[in-house]
């Protein structure tokens, strides 16, 4: 009965919205990117390997130079020494390596192979170029805060130019996991809790790694990662299960993967975590039949390290035999670390086990690649130790670095306007353990950047003012730790001072790989630190340090100015230093709402409305909330304050109805009644009243960042389709269902912003 009923609803829409979304930019990309040439030569060249060597093509392994990044930075896995990769890549044993050390180390290993092996197919290197090469950018979550795609479309493809002037052809990059979980460590290396802004994020990553060309040599080949549902695994706990509704899959956490597909991302790298009890590793829904068929991808898929053996620990396969046959046949066509593809396809394809013609297929893919990266054209294209050097760290990158960082920095608070601070007749003490040191500036998930030639805090700020002498440095606490007499030296220094700038947060190693935390606030000695100098009464900025949302607390909560500056890379002081100083006007907009505590995680603003929500106001008895707090977020996604004044006024529909195959403008006007000028981000937002499938509070469709002058008004105008009103109905289609629907566009998610309503008509 209630099925029927959905059917007809959905019938009612469903041939147009569904048309629209067909005809969608998004699927009209698919035609233009992401398409696989496959030269005669790899037909040619499959037709003439053995199956160890074709084995040998699917097996990826960290570089064993001198105990490169990669073997720090991964746990050891099945690691040989370097003389000895050289030797499996002469003799067919290895497709190539990753996170390697330069170019030179690529020379010896591409030469190794084109002199001396059978098949002379060339090496591919591969590197997590997450946020930079050598100039670091901001991490990938800050620069989400720019909400501007095209930023992360440029400083990709500037990290691509070095690092493919250091032999790298391939990065495991972008990692586009929604993350909704702040406890998540990884959160820091994706596009924040929203699917949308995502999605922007993770299409504009992969144009830049890729450029237009693979052949060139100043760009990349992108992956796409963890595919999927990474960063949902249960309690933000690192590599733990993933239970979910399809619809839930596939509204929320698909689209970002979907949108790097469909912006012409050629690789994938599956996920640790199992999707409602199957490993993604060993997922053929996912890998073969949603990714293949349904998406039509055409690239190839990698694991994720040693992810394949792992399915072993996980209870899915029975040993190495066993996990390197579920991989394969799901869909997973190169294994990285474990060694079991190589070990054992041969031996499955001889017993029956695996079809010779699919281990050919994927071993298609990955010729198709190299012949794509312009591998067999000139496998040392990439690999030029005099560009690698004159590549690194040119000024005009460091520039960029500077721009991303300073657009990547988001203004929770400014009571009072203490910021922008004057640059002159002020003493100013710069107090915590960000305040000064390189130490920990670039963040987590660099291979190949040096803290050491990133500016810090104190450096920026004292270039940033007239009189250098009056800044004065006090560490008062370890991040974790407290420093003996610390906090008494602090209060001395902000004692003598007229301003306070408290740097204080997380560590570069909070955040990233299996780096989840039960309590995401300010580390306990730094909040002393905090609750001390706060109690001085001078006027106080917090610049915090972070890889993720926190739950501020006390002094750091009720500081009047708190800027979230993340880990902003190479050029961390500048930065942040020509947006206290008022230089730059903070334009940073929140792509994870802060809660009000660490219990409300998972927090997100597009939560579901529940039958008993507490309205605005009071805390009432039996309505939804956790003791003692709303049900909200203290800072909400979307959320940034500017150095100007801005007011939303008028929004405007035109037409208090869309039709079915229609669509409507709305507008609103946007002032800035401040004295400076502003950057501001007028978000719109959808909610479905009423629907057979509940819809969450609000959703984000669209954005726009606009420059106001003081006193300057704009109108900003969106144009809504039904493809916009579109959710995944009880067969887990797009469905879109006439009726009414609230609209806003305002400055943040849970702001009021201005709001009025429409209604889809069938
Ligand atoms: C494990 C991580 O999950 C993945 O993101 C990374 O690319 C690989 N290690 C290789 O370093």
């Amino acid at each position: 009965m209630l099925d029927t009923r959905i059917s007809r609803r959905a019938a009612l829409m469903g041939a147009g919205a569904v048309a629209a979304w067909l005809a969608s930019p998004a699927r009209a990309l698919l035609a233009a990117a992401g398409k696989v040439e496959t030269p005669a030569l790899v037909n040619d060249l499959i037709r003439r390997m053995t199956l160890e060597e074709k084995a040998g093509q699917l097996q990826l392994m960290a570089s064993a130079w001198g105990g490169g990044a990669a073997l720090s930075l991964n746990p050891p896995g099945n690691g040989s020494d370097f003389q000895q990769q050289v030797k499996d890549s002469a003799e067919g044993r290895l497709t190539g390596v990753f996170n390697g050390n330069g170019a030179r180390m690529a020379r010896i290993m591409q030469s190794a192979v084109m002199t001396g092996s059978r098949m002379k197919i060339p090496l591919i290197f591969a590197a997590d170029i997450i946020h930079g090469h050598r100039t670091i950018f901001p991490v990938p979550l800050a620069e989400v805060a720019s909400f501007e795609p095209e930023l992360a479309r440029r400083t990709a493809e500037a990290a691509a130019f070095e690092a493919s002037g250091a032999g790298i052809d391939w990065t495991f990059s972008p990692m586009v996991d929604v993350a909704r979980d702040q406890r998540w460590g990884r959160g820091v290396e994706g596009g924040g809790e929203d699917p949308l802004l995502g999605s922007l994020f993770a299409a504009a990553r992969v144009r830049g790694f890729q450029g237009t060309d693979l052949r060139s040599n100043e760009h990349m080949l992108a992956c796409i990662k963890h595919f999927a549902a990474y960063g949902a695994a249960e309690s933000g706990l690192d590599y733990n299960a993933v239970d979910m509704s399809m619809r839930r899959l596939r509204e929320v956490y698909l689209q970002p993967y979907k949108a790097g597909f469909d912006a012409g991302a050629l690789s994938a790298m599956a996920s640790f975590n199992e999707i409602n009890g199957v490993p993604s590793t060993g997922n053929h829904w996912l890998m073969t039949e949603l990714l293949r068929g349904e998406w039509g991808f055409q690239g190839f898929v990698v694991s994720d390290y040693t992810g394949d053996e792992e399915m072993i620990a996980a209870g899915y396969a029975k040993d190495g035999r066993d996990a390197a046959r579920l991989a394969f046949l799901a869909g997973v066509d190169m294994s990285m670390q474990s060694g079991l593809y190589r070990d054992h396809l041969p031996g499955l394809v001889r017993s029956g086990a695996v079809p010779e013609a699919q281990l050919d297929q994927s071993v298609r893919r990955v010729l198709a690649l190299k012949a794509m990266l312009g591998l067999f054209d000139d496998p040392f294209r990439r690999i030029d130790e005099k560009r690698e050097q004159a590549r690194s760290m040119l000024p005009a990158t460091r520039a960029l670095a500077r721009e991303a960082a300073r657009k990547s920095i988001v203004l929770l608070k400014n009571e009072g306007d203490l910021l922008p601070l004057p640059r002159s007749k002020r003493r100013i003490a710069v107090i915590g353990p960000f305040a000064a040191g390189t130490a920990r500036n670039i963040g987590p998930w660099v291979v190949y950047g040096d803290n050491g030639r990133s500016v810090d805090l104190a450096t920026g700020i004292r270039a940033a003012v007239e009189n250098p002498g009056s800044v004065t440095v006090t560490e008062g606490s370890n991040v974790e730790d407290p420093v003996p007499g610390g906090i008494e030296q602090a209060v001395a220094a902000a004692r003598q001072a007229d301003i306070v700038i408290l740097a204080i947060g997380e560590d570069a190693g909070m955040s990233g790989e299996a780096q989840s935390r039960t309590e995401i606030v300010v580390p306990e000695p730094q909040q002393a630190l905090a609750e001390a100098v706060a109690a001085v009464g001078k006027p106080m900025v917090v610049v915090l340090r972070h890889g993720r949302a926190l739950a501020l607390e006390g002094a750091v909560a009720d500081a009047p100015a708190i800027l979230a500056t993340w880990f902003l890379g190479t050029e961390t002081g500048t930065a942040i230093a020509d947006v206290l100083f008022g230089a730059y006007g903070p334009s940073g907009r929140l792509p994870a709402s802060f809660p009000w505590k660490p219990g409300q995680e998972p927090y997100y603003y597009a939560h579901k409305p529940t039958g008993r929500p507490n309205p605005p106001g009071e805390l009432q008895s039996y309505k939804t909330h956790f003791h003692g707090i709303p049900n909200s977020a203290r800072y909400p996604f979307g959320h940034g304050l500017t150095y100007g004044k801005i007011e939303y006024s008028g929004l405007a529909l035109s037409s208090p109805t869309m039709a079915a195959n229609g669509s409507i403008q709305v507008s609103a006007t946007i002032t800035n009644r401040g004295s400076r000028a502003a950057e501001e981000v007028a978000q719109l937002y959808i909610h479905d009243r009423v629907a057979s499938i509940t819809r969450p509070v609000r959703e984000l469709k669209a954005f726009r960042k606009i420059a106001l002058a003081p006193g300057q008004s704009q109108t900003v105008s969106f144009t809504l389709t039904p493809a916009d009103l579109a959710f995944y109905g009880l067969r887990d289609r797009p469905t879109v269902e006439p009726g009414a629907f609230d609209v806003w566009i305002a400055p943040s998610a849970e702001s009021d912003g201005v709001h009025g309503s429409f209604d889809l008509i069938a």
